[in-house]
């Protein structure tokens, strides 16, 4: 007699037949192993002031948010952090979410619609394709960063509203999308573009303003950004960057935000002090460029494909789901830590571990990364 768990097991069963369980691997604290996986490139996560500034939040504000946006979960703290933001980004105004996932459901939840068609690349992150399924709209999926498709996909369209949707940097090959040309077509066909600028804050342009300010495409009305507060900020949440009517659409329906507790101060606290930094150290930005250069050229000299990069992802791909875990397990028993990325992550035949560069990696981290990455090969 079944006891209703058949199917769990099963479905684990087939996960690991096909060399894709996933495990939690807890980090313990003050760990030496060395860190090439996690998305803190600006290496702010651990900078006493930011930590200090969580703290200092906590202490004042509380250890939660205790209530939704609309209720009592918006703080003054909330509101100069999203005023701070949409300066820096030079957009007009921001709104924050308590997740990058939670920003994109929002924005594609309240853009979309039974009468909108979103034209999506293959290769967006799972929080845009969760955001396209929850939003009910007609959805194309076009091929990865290919202009002509969205073009031609926005043109067949018969529905009212339109979006474009993709990643400024696409989070598994590091890629950046086309974005002046997706903002013309987009235009052309009365399209808003959506762009998830997550790995390009603090990363893209020289002072790390994100990929659509470096585009000159800043101010552009008809280009809502999301941004999380997770990877170049080191700390927790999202935000959007839009025009103010959509600001003012999102408070109104975005169903994330009004329905979900507004993110904890310690996390606003902590985003606050790592933008004000980033804007004080510029310098950053151009050393986490240069470590995932100097990344790329030690896989390359490994003789593993991988791209150049234009951020800080570093994607060494294997193909083989099995061989993309050995090769991250020989990385972590030899002290380094890497990404490894498998089917539905990335498309079949496309796994791979993914390093990712930070501002401040010294050579003898590039050293150490460079040997056990040998190992890893071997
Ligand atoms: C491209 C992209 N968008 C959104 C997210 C979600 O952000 P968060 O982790 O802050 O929820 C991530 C990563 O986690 C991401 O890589």
């Amino acid at each position: 007699m079944s006891d209703g768990l058949d199917r769990v097991r099963e479905a684990i069963r087939a996960r690991e037949a096909a060399g894709l369980r996933r495990t939690l691997r807890p980090r313990p604290s003050g760990s030496d192993v060395h860190d090439l996986a996690s998305n803190d490139y600006l290496g702010l996560a651990l900078d006493p002031r930011v930590t200090a500034a969580a703290a200092a939040a906590a202490l004042e504000w509380g250890a939660g948010s205790t209530g939704s946006r609309l209720v009592t979960g918006t703080t003054e703290l909330h509101q100069e952090l999203e005023r701070e933001l949409a300066d820096f980004l030079r957009g007009r105004a921001a709104l924050v979410f308590s997740s990058g996932y939670l920003a994109n459901v929002g924005v594609l939840g309240a853009l979309g619609g039974r009468d909108v068609e979103i034209v999506s690349d293959a290769a967006n992150h799972a929080s845009l394709i969760d955001g396209c399924r929850l939003s009910g709209s007609t959805v194309q999926v076009v091929p990865h960063r290919d202009v002509a498709a969205f073009d031609a996909a926005l043109a067949a369209s018969d529905k009212p509203g339109r979006l474009a949707v993709t990643d400024a940097v696409f989070s598994v090959d590091g890629a950046l999308a086309p974005l002046t040309e997706l903002h013309e077509v987009a235009r052309a066909h009365g399209a808003l573009l959506v762009v998830d600028e997550a790995h390009a804050l603090g990363v893209i342009g020289p002072e790390g303003r994100g990929a659509v300010e470096a585009a000159g495409l800043a101010d552009e009305p008809d280009i809502v950004r999301t941004v999380v507060l997770s990877k170049s900020l080191g700390a927790q949440g999202g935000a959007v960057v839009a025009a103010g009517e959509v600001v003012e659409l999102l408070i109104n329906i975005a169903r994330p935000f009004i329905f979900d507790t507004g993110l904890t101060p310690a996390a606003v606290g902590a985003a606050l002090a790592a933008l004000r930094i980033l804007e004080a150290e510029p310098e950053r930005v151009g050393a986490v460029r240069a470590n995932a250069a100097a990344l790329a050229q030690i896989v390359q000299d490994l003789g593993v494909e991988t791209a150049e990069p234009d951020a800080a992802v570093v994607p060494a791909v294997l193909g083989d789901p099995l061989r993309a875990v050995a090769a991250a397990d020989a990385c972590l028993a030899a002290g380094v830590r890497v990404g490894c990325f498998r089917p539905p992550s990335v498309p079949p035949g496309g796994s791979c571990i993914r390093l990712t560069a930070r501002a401040t990696l010294t050579d003898s981290d590039l050293a150490r990364a460079a040997g056990a990455l040998r190992r890893a090969f071997e």
